[in-house]
């Protein structure tokens, strides 16, 4: 039977454009996809389907387009046309590429949903829901936060928590605000849909579901189970509508709601698999009533619960046929140096940088895929490691071979591979390809590919580049080509290592498609298919004694390590500082300290015993400082540091700075996140010890420290709204 498999990334939220996160799960996939098309099933190759889309619809979506005074199509319409620049420059081969904003998400979504209410599953109940009396109107999930009702992390989204990766409902948050006006939302009554988890029969599928084995991770079977309970008792029915005014679905006979976007957000990958079946003149519905039909879909941690519980159950009782070979691949997120990205802190990473500094995308592929496993594990970037790993595998060891043996067949044999072998040079490629008990190395390989050990596949195929170096180092073809006596030497010893070459190619090819397709030009391949890597058969020597190949070009270069230091992102340029700004507002002492700003002045005391004024200034100095209202996010020790606090804040600008204080001394960081407070919003931003610090809090202290010890920060009064300027 031929496989097929229709296989998913998570559908990325059309509100922004990819960061390297998406990146990395796409390549994981990319990479599992296109060595699943290298493999026949018998005389078939196997069938693959690989598609996206864009999460459309929700409350953020609908509130950004307001603000840009257009339709919420038309926001989620520019942000595809920027999607192609990240694919293609990343060699991620989707299918197809869709919206959750489509005929056909409505008629699956609502088809669904239909089925679910005959089977019993769908109960209405009259709930409260949260409501910004402020802004009036019902806020979404995901415009509330506050506290992890489970592992009390602060300032938690109110559908799941990112810290613990609890779902729960915005009513179970502790101390709840809108982040659009900062109030305490209030409860108001209103009619609600939901998907009735709770019933038994959800439990009971679940649980079988779960424990398959081989369907799911082992630590994910272990998340899930507990938040399953005993018997069921933990399964809360989940909210499925929401309340106009809202981008989305409309919820059938039931006017003014609106599906939860999390409801058609999977949904969504059904409709783009319907778009591509459509636009191929292939049937949706058999290929998904097709026995040989695998549903696979490779998420990030975060978004478990809505793929290990609502996604199954629902699929499971709308009488989905792929239900019981359905797979839920789950990665840990992308950190960078040990910690998390943080753009802010000018540990982020773009993408289209990454391109535009003229760096490969299969350098990244690479590495990435060295990396990775199949556990839920974090995956961590360090750039020295990166340009190591990279030089030294792909550079060091395997185009190495090429570039050492290539040129003499086309110089000194016109480009015509010998037509046999030496006994030596087979069986130095017996032993590159075979372990020491026979097992042929391909084989091992290809087991690694499909259980997404990617990393383990890598190690395996190096092993092979090494041997076959280690053929050349002992052979030295250069030497060779010197003496015309020794001319049938060379072109065995190049044959042989143009043959392993090619052979490591083939294995590489998933994550190197780009190189793969040149190598195939180079050797005159139509196409490289995982069986030509069969030791056994005798064609990975057979298909290449004799051929005549290209003229050899250079296949990729060396990193370059300065790229590294070009290619985090740079915290945001602000203008520079205001000469005067220092004496004109009480900063925070010891910041301007670590960030060795002019040492200043002594300070003369006046009568009264406060500092002397700073000398006059204009108002047209005064404006050069802009203050801000600054949300206080998060905030947490430095490590290492005795005075500074580290706090992640909110100006209202759709990222978050990061900002050292000296306030170790009077605040604990638990007393001041979700405050507000007054910030310098155009300091330039200063490289400290412990990381790049974009501002500064306002923060008062008398002038002589040792005899009045205090620093104090600024609190805005009510009603004052992070964003806002303090003029
Ligand atoms: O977390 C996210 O980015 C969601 N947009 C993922 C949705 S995956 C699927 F369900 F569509
Ligand atoms: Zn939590």
């Amino acid at each position: 039977m031929t496989r097929k498999l229709f296989v998913t990334t998570a559908l990325p939220y059309a509100n922004a454009a990819f960061h390297i996160g998406h990146m990395m799960e796409y390549i994981q996939a990319d990479i599992w996809v296109r060595f699943q098309r290298m493999q026949r099933d018998g005389a078939a190759l196997r069938e693959v389907h690989f598609v996206g889309a864009d999460d459309t619809h929700g409350t953020p979506i609908m509130i950004a387009a307001e603000k840009e005074g257009i339709t919420p199509q038309e926001f989620v319409a520019k942000i595809a046309a920027g999607r192609a620049q990240y694919l293609d420059g990343f060699h991620i081969a989707f299918d197809n590429w869709y919206s959750t904003d489509s005929p056909e998400n409505v008629e699956l979504s609502q088809g669904i949903y239909r089925k679910l209410r005959d089977t019993g599953l769908i109960v209405t109940k009259v709930v409260d829901r949260f409501y910004d009396p402020v802004k009036g109107m019902f806020l979404a999930d995901r415009n509330i936060k506050g506290e992890c009702p489970v592992c009390h992390a602060k300032d938690q989204y109110g559908d799941n928590c990112e810290v613990c990766g609890a779902a729960y409902q915005p009513t179970e948050l502790i101390n709840p605000f809108s982040v659009f006006t900062n109030a305490t939302p209030i409860l108001k009554p209103s009619e609600q849909y939901f998907f009735k988890l709770s019933d038994p029969r959800c439990y009971q599928f679940l649980k079988d579901w779960l424990n398959t084995p081989g369907r799911l991770q082992p630590e994910m079977v272990n998340k899930v189970s507990e938040w399953l309970g005993e018997a069921g008792e933990k399964l809360a029915d989940w909210d499925i509508s929401r309340d106009a005014p809202y981008f989305g679905i409309p919820i059938p006979d039931a006017p003014g709601k609106f599906f939860y976007v999390w409801l058609d957000a999977p949904v969504g990958y059904l409709a783009s698999l319907k778009n591509y079946c459509d636009k191929k003149g292939m049937d949706f519905d058999a290929l998904l009533n097709d026995p040989a039909t695998e549903q696979i879909h490779f998420i990030g941690k975060d978004i478990v619960s809505f793929h290990l519980l609502f996604w199954p159950a629902m699929l499971k009782f709308a009488g989905h046929p792929v239900i019981d070979k359905l797979k839920v691949n789950v990665h840990g997120h992308l950190t960078v140096n040990n910690e998390k990205m943080s753009k802010s802190r000018g540990t982020g990473i773009s993408p289209l940088r990454y391109l535009n500094l003229g760096m490969n995308p299969e350098w990244l592929r690479y590495y990435i895929a060295f990396k990775l496993n199949s556990k839920v594990e974090d995956l961590d970037f360090t750039g020295d490691d990166f340009v190591a790993r990279v030089n030294s595998d792909l550079i060091g060891k395997y185009v190495n071979i090429a570039s050492r043996c290539a040129g003499f067949i086309a110089k000194k044999f016109d480009g015509k591979l010998a037509a046999t072998l030496s006994e030596g040079a087979q069986g130095w490629i017996k032993r590159a390809l075979t372990t020491a008990d026979g097992t042929e190395r391909q084989a091992s390989i290809a087991a690694h590919f499909e259980n997404r050990e990617f990393g383990k596949a890598l190690k395996e195929i190096m092993e092979i580049a090494d041997i076959t170096n280690q053929y050349v180092d002992e052979n030295k073809p250069w030497i060779l080509a010197k003496d015309e006596s020794k001319l049938s030497e060379l072109h065995d010893v190049c044959t042989a290592a143009l043959i392993l070459f090619r052979q490591l190619t083939i294995l590489l090819s998933p994550v190197l498609p780009g190189v793969a397709a040149n190598v195939a030009t180079l050797l005159n391949d139509a196409q490289l298919l995982w069986a030509d890597t069969d030791v056994a058969s005798g064609v990975v020597s057979s298909a290449m004694l004799g051929r005549t190949i290209g003229a050899y070009t250079h296949l990729m270069t060396r990193v370059d390590a300065k790229m590294i230091e070009e290619l985090f992102d740079a915290p945001p340029a602000v203008a520079g500082a205001v000469a005067g700004a220092a004496a004109a507002v009480a900063v925070a002492a010891p910041v301007a300290k670590a960030a060795k700003a002019a040492k200043p002045a002594p300070v003369a005391i006046t009568e009264t015993g406060i500092e002397e004024l700073a000398p006059e200034i204009s108002i047209d100095d005064f404006v050069k400082i802009d203050l801000r209202i600054a949300k206080i996010v998060n905030c947490e020790h430095v490590e290492g540091s005795d005075k500074l606090l580290r706090l992640t804040l909110d100006v209202g600008e759709g990222r978050m700075r990061n900002v050292f204080s000296g306030i170790k001394a009077m605040y604990q960081p638990e007393d001041l996140v979700g405050k507000l407070t007054v910030m310098v919003a155009n300091l330039a931003p200063r490289k400290m010890k412990f990381g790049v610090s974009e501002g500064m809090v306002l923060a008062a202290s008398a002038a002589d420290e040792k005899a009045k010890p205090g620093i104090y920060i600024l609190n805005p009064w009510p009603g004052a709204e992070p964003g806002m300027r303090i003029r």
